[in-house]
């Protein structure tokens, strides 16, 4: 029986690009969502923009447009993106839609009747300058779990703690740089500790990974807060229906968005959509998210389902971070890419290809290593894949009038089916998501193809003397060899999928390779892939640092290599640090690492190692003897090559264009720099 499944992908907010660091969910997304189409499965994708929420008033606010302006030109711009990277969702929303203010109202007030939404006084940051509550994104302090400065109201980019924004340490209203003071005001609240046992169960069922639900039992150990889902205004969202004033919090309705977005496209198919959310559904519903958003998945929002009369999801599929050269993606080293920026300069498949390569089912950080990136794509799709069908399709269309050989030859008959009886590993792979392991199956048969092919030596054999039926049985089994690894493929490079059906003149389907094809014409071969030239990932670097610089500069309104001053901090923070003097006695260049220099620092008391990412800017021997500044305290960080112990300042935006401090002469190693 073919399965009715529903997936979902996070939705982006409608305050920004799409990125490489969005791209490695969606794209994990579709993979999934292809294979099931594929294997014959109905398989809808619903998704949408994230449309409500103080950063998007606040970036309208500072374009000077209205937030409708704002989401309105995101979503042609993320449609723009979704579909230049082959993405193949049924529907893309918004969350500000009427299908979603509806589906909001209506779970909101059956949690409502249910007795599940409490109101409370609590206390809150007020800005007495503007008159007016701060909501989380309006306020900035320092993390009361961590203690790291510069976090928002809501939750730290650090340690992923959530709080309240009266926990924050030493916070500055955004909207007039003033401290804020404390007051009254009564909010809603969704009593999610009625749901405890049901989380618990939830979160240990197979509906979530271990390593997930392990991280969530902190915080159900800990006890479940009741969930504030109402702000004051001025908020961009939705107001509550029977509280004027307030309005639903943007992770209210974001995820009711699932279902409205599914309610849209039921509009245009005609299906019933309600079938899928009632409780006891057989339809199977999947939600692909980061690991930074599992508490709103796998606790509250299950909670909201079953307590407005939903059903819950069947699996919540959790993935890490995108990293790239083993760092977060920066915009001033040019590693924040945005997908337009991407596709401006490669093709999509590359990177699906690359990230499917990588992908695991864990909730692990996958790093985009960019020489890797190069070396892959052209070793394995260019010089593997591709290359099969480019070097058997000439002598088909030249000697053969296109026309592959009326029968398969019989002795290679069991090599094919062992390339069918991979099918069913490839295909376990692809539902568990290990794409990775998918990927690893797939080239394998690709080098037996290209095996067969050098061993068989078509070339040779067309100039020996009654060789031309060989050489048409021996590229009919290479064509047949490279029709069965595209279909393997097609979830992954579904517009190489498409030129391989256009070039053999048939549908790929996983039924159909069961049988090669024989006595079958083909077209002419156009060449399907190019190589990936390094200088073309250059280009694109450059050009996410040009962008930074433009925005960097639009903020600090002159020079662009200036990035603007950070947040305000406290002189407690600056009193934790332990800077010290330090003698540079050795330098070398660490091999294996495009930018690491390896220094041993005396400071005095003791030597450090410390890698440094300068070795575009500094040759290591003109280093040494050379005395500068290093964070003494800095906890010591495993690197792939070693420990880290402490780090060397310098200032400058990256590469060959940066400046190790010095101090000036009489300085000592091991002073403190004050
Ligand atoms: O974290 C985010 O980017 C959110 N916009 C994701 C929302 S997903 C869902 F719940 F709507
Ligand atoms: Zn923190």
């Amino acid at each position: 029986m073919n399965r009715e499944i529903l997936v979902t992908s996070a939705l982006p907010y409608a305050n920004g690009p799409l990125h490489l660091g969005h791209l490695l969910e969606y794209v994990q997304t579709d993979i999934w969502v292809r294979y099931q189409r594929l294997s014959g499965n109905k398989c809808r994708w619903v998704w949408a923009d994230d449309a409500h929420g103080t950063p998007i008033m606040l970036r309208a606010e500072a374009e000077g447009i209205t937030p409708l302006e704002l989401i309105d030109r995101m979503k042609l711009e993320h449609e723009r993106d979704i579909a230049g990277f082959l993405l193949s969702p049924d529907n893309f929303h918004t969350t500000h839609s009427e299908e979603n203010r509806e589906m909001a109202e209506l779970i909101y007030t059956r949690l409502r009747d249910a007795g599940l939404i409490v109101k409370r006084t609590i206390k809150q940051l007020y800005d007495a300058k503007a008159n007016m509550f701060l909501s989380d994104r309006f306020v900035k302090g320092i993390c009361p779990n961590c203690g790291e400065p510069d976090q928002y109201g809501d939750n730290c980019e650090k340690c992923s703690a959530t709080y309240d924004a009266t926990e924050l340490k030493s916070p500055v209203s955004q909207v007039t740089g003033t401290v804020p003071e404390i007051r009254d005001s009564e909010q809603h609240f969704f009593a999610l500790s009625t749901f405890k046992d049901m989380l618990v169960e939830f979160t240990r069922s197979d509906a979530v990974q271990d390593e997930v639900a392990n991280k969530l039992k902190e915080w159900l150990d800990d006890g479940l807060q009741d969930w504030d889902i109402s702000r004051n205004a001025p908020y961009w969202g939705f107001e509550i229906p029977d509280a004027p004033g307030k309005y639903f919090y943007v992770w209210l309705d974001a995820p009711i968005a699932y279902i409205s977005s599914h309610k849209h496209l039921a509009e245009r198919t005609g299906e019933d959509f309600m079938k899928t959310w009632k409780p006891g559904s057989e339809v199977e519903v999947y939600h692909f998210i980061g690991k930074d958003i599992t508490n709103f998945h796998c606790l509250f929002w299950p909670a909201m389902l079953e307590g407005a009369g939903f059903r819950k999801p069947t699996g919540i599929f959790c993935h890490g971070f995108l990293m790239v050269d083993g760092a977060k993606m920066s915009k001033s080293r040019g590693t924040a890419v945005t997908v337009e920026t991407y596709l401006k300069h490669l093709p999509p498949e590359y990177l699906r290809y690359y990230f499917a390569a990588k992908l695991t089912s864990g909730v692990v950080d996958m790093n985009l290593n960019l020489e890797d990136f190069v070396t892959r794509v052209n070793a394995d799709l260019v010089g593997k894949v591709v290359n099969i069908a480019s070097r058997c399709a000439g002598f088909i269309s030249k000697q053969f009038d296109g026309q592959l050989s009326a029968t398969y030859p019989e002795n290679l008959r069991k090599d094919y089916d062992n390339f069918i009886s991979a099918r069913s590993i490839i295909s376990e792979h692809y539902e568990t998501r290990e794409y990775g392991k998918a990927m690893r199956e797939i080239m394998l048969l690709a080098e037996h193809a290209n095996t067969y092919i050098n061993d068989a030596e078509p070339w040779v054999k067309i100039k020996a003397e009654g060789g031309r039926d060989e050489v048409q049985a021996i590229c009919t089994v290479g064509l047949n060899y490279f029709r069965v690894i595209m279909t393997y493929l097609a979830p992954v490079l579904p517009e190489l999928a498409s030129k391989t059906e256009s070039f053999l003149n048939t549908t790929l389907s996983l039924e159909a390779i069961d049988e090669p094809l024989t006595a079958h014409g083909i077209e002419k071969f156009k060449p399907m892939m190019t190589r990936i030239e390094p200088a073309m990932i250059e280009k694109i670097i450059e050009e996410t640092k040009e962008l930074a610089a433009t925005e960097a500069s639009a903020i600090t309104g002159s020079n662009p290599d200036v990035e603007p001053i950070k947040d305000e901090i406290d002189i407690s923070v600056i009193e934790k640090l332990d800077l010290r003097i330090a003698t540079i006695v050795d330098a070398t260049a660490v091999e294996g690492a495009d930018k690491l220099v390896e220094l041993t620092l005396d400071i005095g008391l003791e030597q450090r190692t410390v890698f440094a990412g300068i070795k575009a800017a500094y040759k290591p021997e003109e280093l040494v003897g050379r005395k500068t500044v290093m964070v003494a305290n800095l906890k010591p960080r495993k690197m792939r090559f070693g420990l880290s112990s402490g780090m060397v300042l310098a200032a400058g935006p990256g590469g060959d264009n940066l400046f190790l401090l010095t101090p000036d002469d009489g300085a000592e190693p091991g002073m403190r720099v004050k």
